[in-house]
């Protein structure tokens, strides 16, 4: 048996416990690990479906050009089916993506234009209103809209969704989610909710982020929102795909708990994933008190941890930001965590051998001892031994 091309092996993804990470979690913690989709994230379940639909509606033509600001994942998605499908692709992304993830769209010959992170979305020069104008100028274009294109949420109700419900045999109690086009939250959301409506759906945001307030509030408060580190969640803007009508709660996820996470994830599970799952597993761990033992929660780990290796798995990246907690042990550390001994004990002539003994051995002291002549000696272990076997 063989797939007919490499976009029949998208979904069906393992849904793996957790078994260390989330000890202190009561409940079943399962992680939905979309790694294993052919593009590396959730993301191509919803780039083939905003394509099909569009080759549908016949706003996307044979040999169009496609069109979208993407901070990678959907652009992989994207660029994969685009080959397949005969499109060409063009890309708008911000200067804070990792350079491995716009490597990966240019290795599968889309063309990738980097704009500035720190613009308004309205300004000219950020990466919506960039993708935007070039839908304008470029001939037989299309720009899927991954925002606000519901076919996005669309592709979560019809495969993410259904996929949990099976894996789970319907036992699933609470949803985890980063949370960015929103459409991955709100597709695998609404599907569960409608087959049993006490699920709850727990959204991961971060600081900088509009959503959580807006969620708590009604209020879209500019004043929340800043730069930030995390990648692929939190917004700036309230995007069509994000229903906070499905969505119970918001929780907000520091970049250094985020960070750090994602690599705990690794080292303590051995998943290597990207950085909302680090953010989504340190959501979930400060909601904790909400959970019982008989709960069975199932969060999303949307991409693979390669696409960080020049940020949260490497440790400059980590140092510049001062999110290292664990230096690397130095003789100055030593030093720094050395209880504090006398590091020279002087002792008398008539001091026993047994005191002698302990201090070298449990002080950690070098004991020197001034002779009958006033000449100084150095007392080492080897003496003692020597003395008593003489
Ligand atoms: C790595 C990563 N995590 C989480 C998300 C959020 O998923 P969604 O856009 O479906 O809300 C994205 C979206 O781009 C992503 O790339």
């Amino acid at each position: 048996m063989w797939y007919k091309n490499i976009l029949e092996t998208i979904g069906n993804t393992p849904l793996v416990k957790l078994n260390t990470i989330t000890k202190n979690v009561p409940g079943t913690i399962l992680a939905k690990i979309e790694t294993t989709n052919p593009g590396n994230s959730i993301k191509d379940r919803m780039a083939v479906k905003m394509i099909e639909d569009a080759e549908k509606s016949g706003k996307l033509k044979p040999g169009g050009t496609i069109i979208e600001g993407t901070s990678g994942n959907t652009g992989m998605g994207l660029a994969m089916a685009a080959i397949i499908k005969g499109y060409k692709c063009i890309f708008t992304t911000t200067d804070k993506q990792s350079k491995e993830k716009v490597d990966a769209l240019r290795a599968f010959g889309a063309e990738v234009i980097v704009c500035p992170t720190n613009v308004e979305p309205e300004d000219p020069r950020s990466y919506y209103s960039v993708s935007s104008r070039l839908e304008r100028e470029v001939p037989n274009s299309w720009k899927p809209n991954q925002y606000d294109n519901l076919a996005n949420s669309q592709a979560h109700y019809e495969q993410t969704g259904p996929e949990i419900w099976e894996q789970t045999e319907g036992k699933i109690t609470h949803l985890v989610v980063g949370v960015g086009t929103g459409g991955t939250i709100s597709g695998t959301g609404k599907y569960l909710k409608e087959k049993n409506p006490n699920i709850q759906v727990w959204g991961i945001d971060t600081y900088g982020s509009v959503f959580k307030k807006y969620k708590e509030t009604g209020i879209f408060d500019k004043d929340e929102i800043y730069p930030y580190i995390t990648e692929g969640i939190g917004e700036d803007f309230l995007p069509a795909n994000v229903n906070f009508d499905v969505i119970d709660l918001f929780e907000k996820v520091t970049d250094k708990d985020a960070a750090l996470m994602t690599r705990d994830i690794a080292r303590k599970e051995g998943i290597f994933v990207g950085n909302s799952a680090g953010a989504a597993i340190g959501g979930l761990i400060q909601l904790k008190d909400k959970l019982k033992p008989e709960d069975v929660v199932v969060v999303i780990f949307h991409d693979h941890g390669s696409r960080y290796m020049g940020k949260m798995y490497n440790e400059d990246w980590l140092r510049e930001r001062g999110f290292l907690q664990d230096e690397k042990l130095t003789a100055k550390s030593i030093l720094a965590k050395k209880e504090a001994t006398e590091i020279v004990t002087f002792v008398d002539l008539n001091t026993s051998i047994d005191k002698i003994s302990s201090l070298i051995n449990k002080e950690n002291s070098a004991v020197l001892v001034e002779d009958e002549s006033g000449k100084i000696e150095i007392i080492t272990q080897y003496d003692i031994i020597n003395a008593i076997s003489g």
